[in-house]
């Protein structure tokens, strides 16, 4: 890798040619992406009515929901802090599962931080070389990620929506 400073810069700091030569490259899909009206970029927070959030229920701002939050925090304290399966966890992802299991009926549930890290782990877990994985073409990220990522057949099956 080359450390010669070229003269560019990016926020103040003096740029080598290979980083010069990454932005370049960046940039340029940057620009592909945009001329094909598939650039993402995040928005703030919509105002008025929310039809895009995960938050039906408005539990997220529910002071109940608050302050059992902030009681868990300050016992068991910020984050997983390891893996769970070197460790990681705390007693009360045990517990929250274990209710979970008795209010669904099943023999046991395991929690995932979020829908996406369900998707790819639950599909890595069921599915393996050999399979298919059947998906609509408008299927969220995670299931594409995580059939891809189970190394199946990925079958593409084209949605007859319309924008
Ligand atoms: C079907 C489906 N799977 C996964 C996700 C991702 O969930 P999360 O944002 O919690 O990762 C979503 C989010 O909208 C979803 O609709």
């Amino acid at each position: 890798m080359s450390s010669a400073s070229v003269g560019g810069h990016t926020g103040g700091c003096p740029v080598t040619e290979t980083e010069q030569t990454l932005l370049n490259q960046v940039q340029a899909e940057l620009a592909a992406l945009r001329d094909r009206d598939r650039l993402r970029e995040l928005v703030p927070p919509p105002a008025g009515l929310d039809l895009v959030g995960s938050d039906y229920l408005g539990l997220a701002t529910d002071h109940r929901v608050v302050d059992a939050g902030v009681r868990a925090l300050r016992q068991y304290g910020a984050g997983g802090q390891a893996s769970r399966l070197l460790g990681g966890g705390s007693l009360l992802h045990t517990q929250v599962e274990a209710l979970a299991a008795e209010w669904l009926g099943a023999d046991a549930t395991l929690m995932f931080p979020s829908g996406y890290q369900a998707n790819l782990g639950v599909l890595t877990a069921m599915v393996g070389p050999g399979d298919a994985v059947i998906l609509d073409s408008l299927a969220h990220a995670s299931q594409i990620d995580g059939a891809r990522a189970c190394r199946a057949e990925v079958l593409v099956q084209y949605s007859t929506l319309k924008d």
